[in-house]
């Protein structure tokens, strides 16, 4: 590694972290009806220690916005025990502790919110016979407390790091979006009034949470057809002018394409970042693509980008981060962008960290 910039400290308010790399949200699906924290949760973010961030997966903060039925939950004041344990995990890592609390609006279904009707910006906004209601007014009011409330929870479990879910036509998405939020009253329609339901929970946790623990939202910027980077921009400038200091930046419904140079060597979803990057001076996490730790550096190095995170680069090498504070990049067992894991699917799956496991199991009969 020619620079040590990523792999030195920097910090955020308060809170120090010891490097630039961010291991971002991502779902595992180990939790049951209960919501709760398991063993495996534990296990799995203990085996990631070297990034200077980690954030939780998804954790919903209502049962009716689960997006799978083995989702995490803060909804309940009996998932702060399994929580407290898995921020202690993480801050033992050495890694600043962040979880993201969601609500997956349209995109809960029936079977993964154990029966509870889905509820959507509007009806208009969903194709097909999708079972789903549009919210109410009396029902986005109840969702905003429903962050605050999980915010609270996350605060009392010990987390330093609270993350907003704005992104990935979850449903902060939903809203922003032209395309599925065609609402007529002061939630939709102009982007000002398409921006109110994320600036509005932005405002609720920021109330309750003070400053107890840093608050931002991973934002959505662009669709693949919807919301474009110009909105999104106005949108991190929205929150930004209510004292958002970071941001998580990424896609909303879809990916935008187009937005990389054909010579570049970062992804679309980086660019989005680079992007933002150009227009705040919050401080900027980009994503999207990151394998090769030489990418990571010149992020930081010429990119603009202030914290990198590289998500399947960690599930396929736990060790991602720490082989490169080490030196050791030679051993990375890199990611084969091969797709099991993809967005939410299952990370059990990736074909490096079955071999990783089989060779291990190996090793354990031979000694
Ligand atoms: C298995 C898996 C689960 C994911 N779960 C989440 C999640 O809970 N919340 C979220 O915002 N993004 C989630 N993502 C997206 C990642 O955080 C990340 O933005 C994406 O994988 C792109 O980064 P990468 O190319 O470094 O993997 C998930 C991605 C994967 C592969």
């Amino acid at each position: 590694m020619s620079s040590k910039l990523l792999i030195s400290p920097m910090t955020l308010g308060s809170l120090k972290l010891k490097n630039r790399i961010v291991m971002p949200p991502m779902v595992i699906w180990q939790s049951d009806e209960s919501a709760e924290v398991k063993n495996a949760h534990l296990e799995h973010y203990n085996d990631r220690s070297g990034p200077g961030l980690m954030i939780v997966e998804a954790t919903t903060v209502a049962q009716e916005g689960r997006l799978a039925s083995t989702q995490l939950g803060i909804f309940d004041d009996r998932h702060i025990p399994g929580l407290k344990k898995l921020a202690l995990v993480i801050q033992k890592t050495g890694a600043v502790s962040g979880i993201q609390i969601h609500h997956a609006g349209g995109k809960a279904s029936l079977e993964t919110n154990y029966g509870l009707m889905p509820l959507v910006p509007s009806r208009e906004g969903v194709p097909g016979e999708k079972e789903c209601r549009e919210l109410t007014v009396v029902d986005i009011k109840r969702i905003i407390r429903d962050f605050a409330a999980g915010a609270e929870r996350a605060v009392a479990a010990g987390f330093e790091i609270i993350e907003l879910h704005g992104a990935h036509g979850y449903l902060g998405s939903q809203f922003l979006s032209p395309k599925t939020n065609l609402r007529k009253d002061e939630y939709g329609g102009s982007l000002e009034n398409r921006q109110r339901f994320i600036l509005e929970v932005y405002k609720a946790v920021t109330k309750v949470v003070g400053s107890r623990a840093q608050v931002y939202f991973r934002l959505g910027v662009a669709d693949k057809d919807g919301l474009n980077l110009e909105e999104g921009i106005d949108t991190v400038k929205q929150l930004e002018s209510l004292g958002m200091k970071l941001v998580n930046v990424s896609c909303g419904i879809g990916f935008p394409e187009g937005i990389a140079a054909p010579e570049s060597p970062y992804s679309d979803l980086m660019h989005l970042a680079i992007e933002v990057k150009k227009h705040t001076s919050m401080t900027v996490i980009g994503v999207g693509g990151v394998i090769a730790p030489e990418m990571a550096e010149s992020l930081v190095e010429s990119g603009g980008i202030d914290l990198v995170a590289a998500g399947k680069a960690h599930l396929a090498d736990p060790q991602w981060t720490q082989k490169i504070v080490t030196e050791r990049v030679d051993e990375i067992d890199t990611c084969l962008q091969c797709g099991p894991c993809r967005w939410f699917k299952d990370p059990s799956k990736c074909p490096v960290g079955i071999k990783r496991r089989k060779n291990a199991g190996k090793l354990k009969k031979l000694v």
